[in-house]
């Protein structure tokens, strides 16, 4: 009787280890996976998040408007202010300049990384964006959701529905978009041009809620 409930006990034992076992192994089967890294795009969209939610309260933190914060100046216009390609080195050595209110962050070279892309993709964006509205809204739609003035002129947001977008830059340079007699010809530079072009890209396909 008791060496009977011995053996019973030891079976179980010897029962559970062996189930032990297997469940470990087929827990740690396979080397483990290293994370994929966003791609940049999607690195901008972080930056975009991060810098709404931690950067807004002072800055201005897309592609216009003014910054709430009197002295902080806004992420659109930061290109005028440094080379943005400082701003992550700037941001993980808390090297913001002294007599300012901006505050110390806790703050990964990673996040850092993300702000600063965010940071330097608006910088072509928004000065496109201030040179259609300067020069071409009076007849184009230049945004998501507004209409042409002028009748012929079609919506920017649609031009892609013609042709690729990068060929505009070509035929400005050429002049070939400039056939119409209602549109007047423009003289751009080099980077005026690519940033027109640059915020054009951005806007086309987005659904109009016209
Ligand atoms: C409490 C307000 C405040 C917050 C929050 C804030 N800043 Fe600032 N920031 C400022 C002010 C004010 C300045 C201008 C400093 C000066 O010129 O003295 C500034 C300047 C800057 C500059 C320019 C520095 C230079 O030397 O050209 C960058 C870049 C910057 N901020 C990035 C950020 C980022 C990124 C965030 C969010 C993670 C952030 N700031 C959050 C107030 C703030
Ligand atoms: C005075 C009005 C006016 C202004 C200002 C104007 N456009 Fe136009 N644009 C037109 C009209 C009208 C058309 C339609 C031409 C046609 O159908 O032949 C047009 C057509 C275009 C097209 C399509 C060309 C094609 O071959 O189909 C592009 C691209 C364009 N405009 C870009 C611009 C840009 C960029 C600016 C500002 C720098 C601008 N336009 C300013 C009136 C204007």
């Amino acid at each position: 009787m008791i060496i009977n409930r011995i053996r019973w006990h030891w079976n179980m034992i010897v029962l559970f280890i062996i189930s032990l076992g297997v469940f470990l192994a087929s827990g740690t089967k396979g080397p483990a996976q290293t994370l994929k890294q966003p791609s940049q795009e999607r690195q901008v969209i972080w930056g975009q998040l991060l810098a709404r939610d931690n950067c807004a309260r002072c800055h201005a933190t897309d592609i216009e408007g003014e910054s709430p914060h009197k002295k902080a100046p806004p992420f659109w216009e930061m290109s005028t202010r440094r080379d943005v390609d400082t701003i992550a080195d700037m941001l993980v050595n808390q090297a913001s300049p002294k007599h300012s209110d901006m505050p110390k962050f806790r703050i990964t070279r990673t996040q850092a990384q993300y702000l600063a892309e965010w940071i330097a993709w608006l910088q072509p964006v928004a000065h496109g964006k201030r040179l259609v509205e300067a020069n071409c809204s009076r007849c184009h739609a230049i945004d998501r959701n507004d209409n042409s003035n002028h009748p012929d002129a079609p919506a920017f947001r649609t031009l892609s529905k013609f042709y690729p977008i990068d060929a505009l830059e070509e035929s400005f340079a050429e002049g070939i978009v400039t056939g119409h007699p209602d549109m007047p010809i423009f003289q751009m530079t080099e980077v005026q041009l690519i940033d027109v072009i640059t915020y054009l890209e951005t806007i086309q396909n987005t659904p109009a809620s016209e």
